[in-house]
């Protein structure tokens, strides 16, 4: 096993003595010095696992060193030593970053289980902070380890072990989009095209071009032959995202498709083959949408072979300080370790725009903490109270119980109000699309109308 390094930084030569006695015994490896100056310039030039910092020395008082010590070695444990009628400051060392503290006379028996445990603790922080470094190179979602992520994971390798077709199904933000190219990524098919087609952007006959593809001269802006996306797809995954929104025109032709593994181009009589394996995504109901009409219920059966539901981040509040590690990685904030306020804050919170939301607010906050620690106060309507946004399930000793339509409409409007009307902002906070909010507010003014 590695030899741990420590440095011993306290000016009574007597305790420097006795310390690196007992400890070298113990099998670390102690280097020590005197005074602040000594102990900055030593570590400026080596690494150590741990320190032992005495707070009173003859240059300073060591505790304003502390935050510039950990953010300088995340990975160095910092113990330190303070006078029995010190105990204020010593929890003041912890807030600024250090793993423990000890009260002179110090007990060698105490030392040493601080000790290991610190370092111990830093090994796994490291490892874990590699584990998520090495997964963001590669560009890999973060999933987390809840029960219900673990058995949306569990299904998602199934279904990039084989080529049926795959339906996901959850809120928005939820990683619907993520987890496909998950799939395709993992799927004998990934060196193939991965083709993702958004149906609620593009309407009837734009959305049936682009899919089928159209020859020349079919319709007024058809210049020249195209190819589709389907035939873009063959050999590898179609992506159709939002197909609960796809025309009902389309939908027949793509059932076609599904069915008989062969298509036309618009205007064309040419048959056409494509090997394309296909996922979609939705997050409406669409077994109410199939029961109403609004979606072809043959076409249903014929997606909903392997369905998949994401939950949303508050059914995973498991997840969330991982998945706030592992965004805040992305963007290369790593030098601050996240206050425990900032934590609750963000836990308390009700995420209805999920993981685009949790990103969008992390990357505000960071531009409004101009490479500062991030605080509270970075996050402007979230700073307040976390009770105050907490779920209504938490608050359920008040006298109100909401059921999530009217969470999402009380959010929406607070939002609203927060950017003084502004769609553009409130959706963008929301974690949600300008059309996705306008589409709910539609949703909110007929419900209050038939009300
Ligand atoms: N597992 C994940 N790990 C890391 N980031 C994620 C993960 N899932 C989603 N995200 C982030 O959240 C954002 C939204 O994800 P995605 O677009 O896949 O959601 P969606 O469910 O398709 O939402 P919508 O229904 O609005 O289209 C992504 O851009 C990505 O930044
Ligand atoms: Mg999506």
């Amino acid at each position: 096993m590695k030899t741990s390094k420590i440095l011993l930084v306290d000016d009574e030569e007597a305790t420097l003595f006795g310390y690196s006695r007992y400890l070298s015994k113990a099998g670390y490896s102690i280097d020590t010095c005197k005074c602040l100056k000594e102990a900055k310039d030593r570590t400026a030039t080596s690494h150590f696992d741990a320190i032992l910092l005495d707070l009173k020395l003859p240059d300073g008082n060591a505790m304003d060193w502390i935050p510039e010590l950990r953010s300088a070695h995340e990975n160095t444990a910092v113990i330190v030593i303070t006078g029995a009628s010190d105990i204020p400051t010593a929890v003041k060392s912890i807030k600024m970053g250090a793993h423990h503290f000890l009260t002179k006379p110090v007990n060698m028996d105490d030392l040493s289980v601080s000790l290991s445990k610190s370092i111990e603790f830093e090994e796994l922080r490291k490892r874990d902070s590699i584990h998520q470094r090495l997964a963001l190179q590669k560009g890999e979602p973060y999933f987390g380890a809840s029960p219900v992520i673990q058995k949306v994971i569990q299904y998602a390798n199934v279904a990039a072990m084989n080529h049926t077709v795959v339906l996901l199904h959850g809120e928005t933000g939820t990683g619907k989009g993520v987890l496909a190219r998950w799939i395709h990524d993992h799927n004998q098919r990934k060196n193939e095209a991965f083709v993702e087609v958004n149906c609620s952007s593009l309407k009837g006959e734009l959305l049936r071009s682009e899919l089928f593809g159209h020859a020349k001269g079919s319709f007024t802006s058809a210049i020249k032959d195209r190819a589709g996306l389907i035939e873009v797809a063959d050999g590898g995954t179609l992506f159709l995202d939002e197909i609960g929104d796809m025309d009902i025109e389309v939908q027949t032709q793509l059932l076609k498709t599904i069915e008989e593994k062969s298509y036309r181009r618009i205007g064309e009589n040419k048959l056409r083959t494509s090997d394309f394996r296909l996922i979609c995504a939705t997050n409406r109901n669409l077994t109410e949408a199939s029961n109403n009409g609004s979606f072809r219920k043959d076409l249903y059966y014929r997606i909903c072979i392997f369905p998949i539901n994401l939950p949303s981040l508050r059914e995973r509040k498991d997840d969330l300080v991982g998945m706030i590690k592992h965004t805040l990685l992305g963007f290369s904030y790593a030098h601050f370790p996240l206050t425990e306020e900032v934590v609750n804050t963000l836990v308390h919170y009700y995420w209805p725009g999920n993981i685009r939301e949790l990103r969008n607010m992390l990357e505000r906050a960071l531009l409004l903490a101009q490479g500062e620690p991030l605080t509270v106060q970075h996050f402007p309507g979230l700073e307040k109270t976390p009770a105050s946004i907490a779920t209504p399930k938490e608050k359920e000793s008040g006298t109100e119980v909401w059921n999530l339509d009217e969470i999402e409409k009380r959010h929406i409007v607070r939002a609203l109000k927060h950017f003084s009307g502004d769609k553009y902002e409130a959706s963008s906070a929301l974690g949600i699309s300008l059309s996705s909010l306008y589409r709910k507010l539609d949703k909110m003014q007929q419900q209050t109308a038939t009300a």
